[in-house]
C-alpha cells in the first residue's frame, strides 16, 4: 500500500469497510472480497480508497472466509484493524463491531470515550471507488454539518436496493428503505444507497444501538441509522454521483467482468494521455501498480501485471504477458511470457521466450526464439538467440550461446548452478551439464556433452570422433533412390575429379555454432 498512514487533519477520524458478508452469487469457494480486478482484490481496491483518505484508523468488518479475508487485510496493510463480526446478521451490525472496536482501540491510546468526528463506512465490493469520491463525500459532510452523508446514484432499474426518500422542499434525506421493506409507492424511487456514507461518530454510536432486527430481512440495518439521525433533529443528506460506476458493486462474475472492464479502460485511458502509445486498447490489459514511462509503446494482446515496470521507449509486444517484470529503456519484447525478471536496457526478447522468475538479461543482451530462461544472470551484450534452456546460470558479457545450447541444471534429484564466462562462444547443440564452469572467451565444439569445466580460453570438445563408412549405402541399400545418387556422383568425380572436403582430425570443430 502506498497511501499514507499519516492521519490527515482534514480527513476522517476512521474508515470502517464492511467486508462480512458472503457474496453468495460469486458461486465460487473464494469470498468474493478476494476476487480480483486490475490485479488488486476488491477489499485491497476499498482499502487503497480508504487509506487515500489517510484516516487516524482503518478498520476492516470480517466474517465469511474470515481467516483468509483477514490475511488480506493484514498483507495489504498492517495498521489495519481486523474486526470479527459476530453471527447478528446485517450492515448495521458490521457497522456496530466496527465502531466498537475502534473505540476500544482509542481507548487504550486514551480516549474514554470512544472515537469522535467524522466515520467513513464504506462497501467492499466496489472496486472503482476511489480516494477522491470518497474525499469530496467527506468534505460534503464538514462542509453541511451533516449527521449523515449518503453517496447515491440513480438507476434504471433500483430492484434490491435501498431507496433514497428526500424530504420534500429541502431535499435532505429522510429515510432509506430496503427494497424487501418498501411500499409500491417507495419502490418507484430510483436513487438508491450505495453502501457508501460519512457518519458522525456519536450518531452512528447511539444510533446502531436503536437499530433493531425487526424488518423483512431480519437484519440490522445500518441504513436506519438515518432515520434515528432525522428523529433527533439532525441533517441528513445524499451526494448524488454522476459517475455511476465508481460506485457499481460486484455481485456476481458478471459484474466482477463488467467492472474489470472499466477500471481497464480508465487505467489505459491514464497511461495514454501521461505518454504511452496503446495501439489496441481492446487487446491490452494493465493492473492498477503498473508503472509505464511516457513513449513506452504497448502492441495489441499484451497484458502487464503486478509490480510491472517499463522505461522509456521500450516496446512490449504484441501477444506479450509480463507479472512483475522490468523492462529498460529502449528493449523490445515481442511475443513474450515472463515472470519476476528484469529485462536491461536496449535488450531484446522474442519472439516466444519464456523468462522465469530469477531472469536478468543485461544490456543490449537478447533471449531469442524459443528460449526459456530460469534464475540466470545473462551479462551485458550476451545473447541466447535460439532454442534454449537456460536454467540457473550466471553469464558473463558478450557470450553467444549457440543455437539449442541446454543448460541442464537439474540432475533428476538437486539443481546446480553453473557459470559461463565472457566472450564465450558455445557450439549449437552444446549440453552444459550442471555444475560447470565455462571460462573467458572459451569455446565448446557443436554437439558437445559438457560434464567438465573448460578453462578460459581452450576448446570444450565432448562428443564421438566422427568417422564415415564409405560406400555404405551402395552396399546396403541398393537401388535406392540413395544408392542411384551415390553411384552418379562416384561416376561424376571419376570423370572429372573436384577437391572434396573430407572430415579430418583437425578440422575444427568451432566453426560450428550461430549468432545473432
Ligand atoms: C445494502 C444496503 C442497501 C444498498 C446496498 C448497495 C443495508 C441494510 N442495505 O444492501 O441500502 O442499496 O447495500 O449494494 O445496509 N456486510 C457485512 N455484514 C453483513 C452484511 C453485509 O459486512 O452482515 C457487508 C458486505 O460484505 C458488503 C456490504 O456490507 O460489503 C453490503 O452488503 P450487501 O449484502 O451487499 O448489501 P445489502 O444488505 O443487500
Ligand atoms: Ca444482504
Amino acid at each position: 500500500m502506498t497511501a499514507s498512514t499519516v492521519p490527515n487533519p482534514a480527513g476522517p477520524t476512521a474508515v470502517v469497510i464492511l467486508a462480512a458478508g458472503q457474496g453468495t452469487r460469486m458461486k465460487s469457494t473464494l469470498p468474493k472480497v478476494l476476487h480480483a480486478v486490475g490485479g488488486r482484490s476488491l477489499l485491497g481496491h476499498a482499502m487503497v480508497a480508504g487509506r487515500e483518505l489517510a484516516p487516524a484508523h482503518l478498520a476492516v468488518v470480517v466474517r465469511h472466509g474470515r481467516d483468509q479475508v483477514a490475511a488480506e487485510v493484514t498483507r495489504l496493510d498492517a495498521a489495519a484493524l481486523v474486526v470479527d463480526q459476530d453471527e447478528v446478521p446485517g450492515t448495521g451490525r458490521a457497522a456496530q463491531v466496527g465502531l466498537e472496536a475502534l473505540d476500544a482501540a482509542a481507548g487504550q491510546g486514551g480516549t474514554a470515550g470512544g472515537i469522535s468526528g467524522a466515520v467513513v463506512v464504506t462497501a467492499s465490493d466496489v472496486p472503482l471507488l476511489d480516494g477522491a469520491t470518497l474525499g469530496q463525500l467527506v468534505a460534503a459532510h464538514r462542509e453541511d454539518g451533516n449527521a449523515v452523508t449518503i453517496l447515491t446514484t440513480v438507476v434504471a432499474d433500483a430492484t434490491g436496493y435501498g431507496r433514497i426518500v428526500r424530504e420534500d422542499g429541502t431535499g435532505d434525506v429522510l429515510a432509506i428503505v430496503e427494497h424487501k421493506d418498501a411500499t409500491d409507492a417507495q419502490r418507484e424511487i430510483r436513487e438508491i444507497n450505495t453502501s457508501i456514507f460519512v457518519f458522525d461518530a456519536d450518531v452512528l454510536r447511539r444510533g446502531l444501538r436503536s437499530v433493531t432486527q425487526d424488518n423483512a430481512q431480519g437484519e440490522m440495518y445500518l441504513t436506519d441509522v438515518v432515520a434515528f439521525a432525522r428523529a433527533e433533529g439532525r441533517t441528513v443528506r445524499a451526494v448524488i454521483t454522476d459517475d455511476p460506476m465508481t460506485v457499481e458493486g460486484t455481485n456476481d462474475r458478471l459484474a466482477l467482468s463488467v467492472l474489470g472492464a472499466e477500471l481497464n479502460r480508465r487505467i489505459l485511458e491514464r497511461w495514454m494521455l501521461d505518454g504511452v502509445t496503446i495501439v489496441d486498447p481492446r487487446t491490452t490489459w494493465i493492473d492498477v501498480d503498473v508503472d509505464l514511462a511516457p513513449d513506452v509503446t504497448i502492441l495489441p494482446g499484451t497484458q502487464l501485471h503486478g509490480a510491472t515496470k517499463v522505461e522509456a521507449g521500450a516496446t512490449i509486444g504484441p501477444d506479450t504477458t509480463l507479472t512483475d517484470v522490468e523492462v529498460g529503456e529502449g528493449a523490445t519484447v515481442t511475443r513474450t511470457h515472463g515472470s519476476l525478471a528484469i529485462i536491461e536496457a536496449g535488450a531484446t526478447v522474442g519472439p516466444f521466450s519464456f523468462l522465469r522468475p530469477g531472469t536478468v538479461l543485461g544490456a543490449k543482451g537478447k533471449i531469442g526464439a524459443f528460449v526459456e530462461v530460469k534464475n540466470s544472470q545473462i551479462g551485458a551484450g550476451s545473447k541466447v538467440p535460439h532454442l534454449s534452456y537456460v536454467g540457473d546460470a550466471t553469464i558473463g558479457e558478450g557470450t553467444n550461446l549457440g543455437a539449442a545450447t541446454i543448460v541442464a541444471n537439474y540432475d533428476g534429484v538437486a539443481k546446480h548452478r553453473s557459470v559461463i564466462g565472457s566472450q564465450v562462444r558455445t557450439g549449437s547443440d552444446t549440453v552444459l551439464v550442471a555444475p560447470v564452469t565455462i571460462g573467458d572467451g572459451a569455446y565448446t565444439a557443436a554437439g558437445s556433452v559438457i560434464t567438465q569445466d573448460v578453462p578460459a580460453g581452450a576448446l570444450g570438445v565432448g562428443r564421438a570422433q566422427q568417422h564415415n563408412s564409405a560406400g555404405w549405402v551402395e552396399r546396403k541399400r541398393p537401388g535406392t533412390p540413395a544408392a542411384q545418387a551415390s553411384a552418379a556422383a562416384s561416376a561424376g568425380a571419376a570423370a572429372a575429379p573436384t577437391s572434396q572436403n573430407a572430415p579430418t582430425s583437425d578440422a575444427d570443430p568451432a566453426s560450428e555454432g550461430t549468432s545473432h
